[in-house]
C-alpha cells in the first residue's frame, strides 16, 4: 500500500516541520515539501493535524500473575489499548521461573502469540545463581537487551545487592542495560509488619509503610553501583523528588544512569490512596505529594529524567463485577482482594492508552514540556535507550511507519467511555483533553481510525533488540 499524508506538522524529537510523508509498504519512504503522489497512492489530508511518531512504552505488564490473580490486561487487549492511546511499541517483563531464562522466556513467547502491536521484552531477574549467569549471553542473542532487578519484595523479588553488582558487571560485558526497581525491602518488610501488627488494614498504609527515603537512597545505591561496575543503569517508575535529586548528582558525576517516571507520579499523590476508593492507586512505589510532581516535572522538563512509561499493570477495582469486553461479561479478581488488608491489594494500575492523551493536554498544552520534548519522552528516547532507534521513534525516511494523527483541537471528557483497558475503572475519569488521537498507523496500516479498532490479533511483531544509546 501506497500513502501520501499531506499538509500534516510532523514533530520529532529534535524538530517541527511542515512537511508531506510518503509511506510505502510499512516503511516511511520520503518527507518534504509538495511530495509528489504516484498514482495509485492514497492520500490522506492532514491539515490541521499534528504527526508523532508512534508512542513507545518501555515498561509495561500484560498477564502477569500477581497476588493470586493476574493483570487483567494480555498481549491482545493491552496492545489494543495502548494502540487507540497513539502508542504502537510496548515492552514488557518476563518473570523468571525457578527452570531459568530460557524456560520463562518460552512461556512468554507463548502468550505473545496475539500481539497486536509490535513488542519486546525485559527479563527479570528475581533470583540468582550461575545457571541464571550463564543464560543471560543467550538471552542478548535473542535481541532481549534488558535485565530488571529489584531491592524491594523481600523473599520474592529482590536480588541482593551482590548479585546486583554481578547482574552490572555482565551486562556490561554483553552491551545489555540494568533496569532497577528501587525502594528500600527492608525497611518495608519492618514498616509492613508493624502496621499489620497494629491492625492498620488501609490503602494509605501502602504508601506509609514504603517512605520515599527509600526509594531516594536506593536510587543512589544503584547509581553507585552502576558506576563501580562502569555498567550503564535504568531506574524504573521513579516517583519521589529526592530520587530526580540522586539521578541529577549521579549524572553530573558522569556516571551512566537514566531515569523513567510514569503520568500517575506526575499527577497523583498519597491523597488519592486516602479516598474511599483509594486502592485504585494501589501500585509500587506509592504515589507522593505534589512537591514530588513538581521536581519529576521539573526534571523531565530539565533532561534528567529520559523517558515516561506506565507500568500498565492494570486490576479490577471490584473484579467479582463483569465488564463488557468486545461483547464478553470479562470478571477478574483484583483490588477487592485486598479489602481487608492493604497488604493483599494487587499492585499496579492501568495506564498503558492513557499516557500520550494525558501529556499532551497535561504537559505540552500546559506549558511543562514541548511538543519536541513530549516525543523525546515517550517514543524517542525509550526507542534509543532500548537500542530500536531509528526504526522506532522517529518520523525519518527508513524508518517503520508508525505514527499517529492528531486531532489537535478535539476536546474529550476522558474516563473508561474512551478506554479500551480492560478493567473497571479509569484513573482520569472525567479529565478534559484537548487534543487527540485521529488515526493509529503500525508499520503503514491503520489500525485505530477514529475510534474503531482496525487492527488484529497476531498483527504485532517480535523486535529483536540491539544495543541501546545511553543518554
Ligand atoms: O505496582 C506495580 N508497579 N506493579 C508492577 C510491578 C513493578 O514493580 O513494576
Ligand atoms: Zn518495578
Ligand atoms: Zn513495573
Amino acid at each position: 500500500m501506497t500513502l501520501l499524508v499531506c499538509n500534516a506538522t510532523l514533530i520529532n524529537a529534535d524538530e517541527t516541520l511542515q512537511a508531506d510523508m510518503l509511506v510505502e509498504g510499512e516503511t516511511i519512504r520520503a518527507i518534504g515539501g509538495s511530495l509528489a503522489a504516484p498514482p495509485e497512492a492514497d492520500v490522506l489530508d492532514a491539515s490541521g493535524c499534528f504527526i508523532t511518531p508512534g508512542g513507545v512504552d518501555p515498561h509495561c505488564h500484560f498477564d502477569l500473575p500477581m497476588f493470586g490473580t493476574v493483570s487483567s490486561d494480555d498481549h491482545y487487549t493491552g496492545h489494543k489499548a495502548a494502540a487507540f492511546g497513539g502508542t504502537t511499541t510496548v515492552m514488557d517483563f518476563v518473570p523468571l521461573p525457578p527452570e531459568g531464562i530460557k524456560t520463562g522466556l518460552g512461556a512468554w513467547r507463548e502468550k505473545t502469540q496475539k500481539a497486536a502491536i509490535d513488542y519486546s521484552f525485559h527479563m527479570n531477574l528475581t533470583h540468582f545463581d550461575e545457571q541464571v549467569a550463564a543464560e543471560i549471553p543467550w538471552l542478548a542473542g535473542q535481541g532481549i537487551m534488558t535485565l530488571k532487578v529489584f531491592t524491594a519484595y523481600n523473599g520474592r523479588l529482590r536480588l541482593e545487592d551482590a548479585s546486583i553488582f554481578r547482574v552490572l558487571q555482565i551486562a556490561r560485558q554483553h552491551g545489555m542495560l540494568v533496569m532497577a526497581h528501587c525502594e528500600n525491602g527492608d525497611v518495608i518488610e519492618t514498616l509492613v509488619e508493624q502496621a499489620l501488627a497494629a491492625r492498620h488494614a488501609e490503602p494509605i498504609w501502602h504508601a506509609r509503610t514504603r517512605p520515599a527515603w527509600g526509594a531516594v537512597e536506593s536510587s543512589l545505591r544503584m547509581a553507585a553501583m552502576a558506576a563501580q561496575a562502569d555498567s550503564p543503569v535504568y531506574i524504573v517508575h521513579m516517583n519521589a523528588a529526592g530520587e530526580a535529586d540522586m539521578l541529577a548528582y549521579a549524572r553530573q558525576r558522569g556516571v551512566k544512569v537514566m531515569g523513567e517516571t510514569c503520568p500517575q507520579y506526575l499527577f497523583f499523590t498519597e491523597n488519592h490512596l486516602q479516598q474511599p476508593d483509594g486502592a485504585k492507586w494501589i501500585c509500587s512505589p506509592p504515589m507522593r505529594t505534589s512537591a514530588d510532581n513538581t521536581r519529576l516535572w521539573q526534571a523531565l522538563a530539565d533532561g534528567t529524567i529520559q523517558t515516561v512509561g506506565t507500568d500498565h499493570c492494570p486490576f479490577f477495582f471490584d473484579g467479582t463485577q463483569p465488564i463488557e469486553y468486545e461483547g464478553q461479561p470479562v470478571a477478574i479478581p483484583g483490588k477487592e482482594l485486598g479489602a481487608a488488608d492493604f497488604t493483599k491489594i494487587p499492585n499496579g494500575l492501568p495506564g498503558v492508552q492513557d499516557r500520550l492523551p494525558v501529556l499532551w493536554t497535561y504537559g505540552v498544552r500546559a506549558g511543562r514540556i514541548s511538543p519536541n520534548q513530549f516525543v523525546a519522552l515517550t517514543s524517542a528516547n525509550p526507542a534509543r535507550i532500548f537500542g530500536l532507534y531509528p526504526r522506532k521513534g522517529t518520523l525519518q525516511v527508513g524508518s517503520d511507519a508508525d505514527f499517529v494523527i492528531w486531532d489537535a483541537e478535539k476536546r474529550v471528557k476522558y474516563g473508561r467511555a474512551h478506554s479500551q483497558q480492560r478493567t473497571d475503572y479509569n484513573l482520569y475519569e472525567g479529565w478534559e483533553l484537548v487534543g487527540y488521537p485521529r488515526q493509529v498507523y503500525l508499520r503503514g496500516s491503520c489500525i485505530v481510525d477514529d475510534g474503531t479498532w482496525l487492527g488484529r490479533a497476531g498483527g504485532g511483531q517480535f523486535l529483536k533488540r540491539g544495543v541501546g544509546q545511553v543518554l
